[in-house]
């Protein structure tokens, strides 16, 4: 029984197929990018992350090694145990809403996923403060989330669109961001941003001027994203390119995935010179 979080989203991440997820296949051009931005706007190791629903620590590994102090905090058990057992990282049990986390302790808090689990505006704003009250002033905070449409392009896709209750499920999620997921359309019960909304959650939270990043703008969907990831400089143009349009707003909604970003005390700039 876990009292963080929903019985059907415990089972999900219980299965343990959460470490492999952005190692392998499509997947691995949400990591790449998510990488790419981060490493441009996070302030240089030694600095202090709190990577909050950090999973089974897929990101804090890497973090870890590029020389950050990153401590993990996770709702799922299972998680926690396999973050903990990576070299540098420290990992706990919680919530992204009550953190218990030492106000202005870190230099950086991450949320890459809790605010695809909060379906109440309320709670995906609570999440937000709590991150901006960890991190100290002029910190870095950093949140995922799933695009509205995501589901309903992944469906059309993958042809399952045909069948009615997954056209019913994606249309839902087409209209008011609530997604009753299920595992076998890869995925379980969440929450998907509107493009836009995503700005008003940060400045509700206290955290004004954020920027907003297409991860994966349109590639996400091509047939053959695995012969562009697999091969290095094939791979290396494909960054490239969507560095160029991250910013893009007309892009924004049909990347499956944003990170926004803001620091304690306004905008972020590049390179780790938050109000920049
Ligand atoms: C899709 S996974 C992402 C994991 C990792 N951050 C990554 O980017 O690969 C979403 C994570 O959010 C966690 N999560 C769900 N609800 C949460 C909450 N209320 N507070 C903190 N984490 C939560 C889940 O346990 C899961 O590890």
């Amino acid at each position: 029984m876990n009292d963080h979080i929903a019985p059907e989203i415990a089972a999900y991440y219980t299965r343990g197929e959460e470490d492999g997820r952005l190692r392998t296949g499509r997947n691995r051009l949400e990591f790449w990018r998510t990488q790419d931005v981060l490493r441009r706007h996070l302030p240089p190791p030694p600095a202090r992350i709190l990577d909050i629903g950090g999973g089974s620590g897929v990101h804090a590994e890497w973090l870890a090694a590029d020389g950050y102090q990153v401590e993990l905090v996770d709702p799922v058990p299972l998680h926690v145990r396999q973050a903990a057992a990576i070299p540098g990282v420290t990992a706990r049990e919680g919530d992204a809403r009550d953190l218990g986390a030492e106000p202005g302790a870190y230099d950086v808090a991450l949320l890459l996923g809790p605010l695809y689990h909060l379906r109440d505006r309320a709670d995906r704003v609570r999440a937000l403060a709590e991150a901006a009250r960890a991190v100290r002033p002029g910190g870095v905070v950093a949140a995922a989330t799933i695009s509205r449409f995501a589901a309903l392009h992944d469906m059309v896709k993958k042809g399952q669109y045909a069948r009615p209750e997954i056209r019913a499920i994606v249309l839902g999620a087409a209209g008011d961001g609530g997604f009753d997921g299920r595992p076998d359309m890869g995925f379980t019960t969440a929450y998907f941003h509107d493009a836009d909304e995503i700005v008003g959650e940060f400045e509700a939270a206290g955290l004004p001027g954020a920027r907003r990043f297409g991860v994966e703008g349109a590639f996400w969907l091509m047939d053959d994203v695995n012969a562009w990831l697999d091969e290095p400089e094939m791979r290396r143009l494909l960054l490239d390119a969507l560095r160029r349009v991250e910013l893009e707003p007309t892009l924004l909604g049909v990347s499956g995935h944003l990170v926004t970003i803001a620091s304690r005390s306004g905008q972020v700039g590049e390179a780790g010179t938050p109000g920049a």
